[in-house]
C-alpha cells in the first residue's frame, strides 16, 4: 500500500483595500517560506489596483478569489488550516463583527469563525476612523470570538515622511502559536 504524501498546511489570506495591500507579496512569500500553501481572498475593491493582482496569482499558482463561485463549480481552495487578513480595512472589520456577508471575503471570515482554525488580523486603520465607537466594539467582538490581533497600525507617513513596516510577519506568527 502507498502512503499518501501529506499536503501543506493551507492558509487563505484576505485582503482588503488598504494602501499597504501593494506590499502583500511579502506575507506571500514569508507565508511560503514557512511551509504554509497559500490561496488569496481579496474583496472586489481591493481587486481595483490596490495590489498586483498577476504577481499574486503567479506566485500562489491559484486565481486570487473574490467574487462567489456559481453553484455548480467546485469550491476552488481547500478548507483552511488558518486564516489571515492582512490588511484588514475599517469597512470590512465592522462588517465582519455585524455578520454581514456581502462579499466573498466577508462571507468566508464570517464561516471560519465558525471552524474553529486560527485567525489572525493586521488591521491598517486611521488613528481618525479607529477611534469611532463602531471599530472599538467590532475589536472587542472579534477578539471575544477568538480572533487574534496584531498591533495598531496607521498606514500614515511619520514626521520624516517615511511609514513604519507593516508587520506582515506577525500574522504567520499568530496563526501559528497554537
Ligand atoms: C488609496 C486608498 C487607500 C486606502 N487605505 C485605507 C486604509 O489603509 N485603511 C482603511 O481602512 N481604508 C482605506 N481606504 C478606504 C477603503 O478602500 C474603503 O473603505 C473600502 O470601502 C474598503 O473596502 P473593503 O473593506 O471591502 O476592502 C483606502 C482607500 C484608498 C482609495
Amino acid at each position: 500500500m502507498t502512503e499518501q504524501a501529506a499536503r501543506p498546511p493551507f492558509l487563505y489570506v484576505v485582503v482588503c483595500a488598504a494602501g499597504i495591500a501593494a506590499d502583500v507579496g511579502q506575507l506571500i512569500a514569508a507565508a511560503q517560506e514557512r511551509g504554509w500553501d497559500v490561496g488569496v481572498i481579496a474583496t472586489p475593491v481591493a481587486m481595483n489596483g490596490f495590489f498586483d493582482t498577476a504577481a499574486v496569482e503567479a506566485r500562489t499558482g491559484r486565481p486570487i478569489r473574490s467574487a462567489w463561485r456559481t453553484p455548480k463549480e467546485p469550491r476552488p481552495f481547500p478548507a483552511p488550516d488558518a486564516v489571515v487578513v492582512a490588511p484588514a480595512t475599517f469597512n470590512t472589520v465592522n462588517k465582519w463583527a455585524a455578520g454581514i456577508a456581502d462579499t466573498l471575503a466577508l462571507g468566508t471570515l464570517c464561516e471560519v469563525a465558525g471552524l474553529g482554525v486560527p485567525i489572525a488580523v493586521l488591521p491598517c486603520v486611521a488613528d481618525a476612523l479607529a477611534a469611532h465607537p463602531a471599530y472599538r466594539d467590532s475589536l472587542e467582538r472579534l477578539r471575544g470570538m477568538g480572533v487574534r490581533f496584531g498591533d495598531p497600525y496607521a498606514g500614515e507617513p511619520d514626521e520624516a515622511g517615511g511609514r513604519r513596516e507593516f508587520a506582515w510577519d506577525r500574522a504567520l506568527d499568530l496563526v501559528e502559536r497554537g
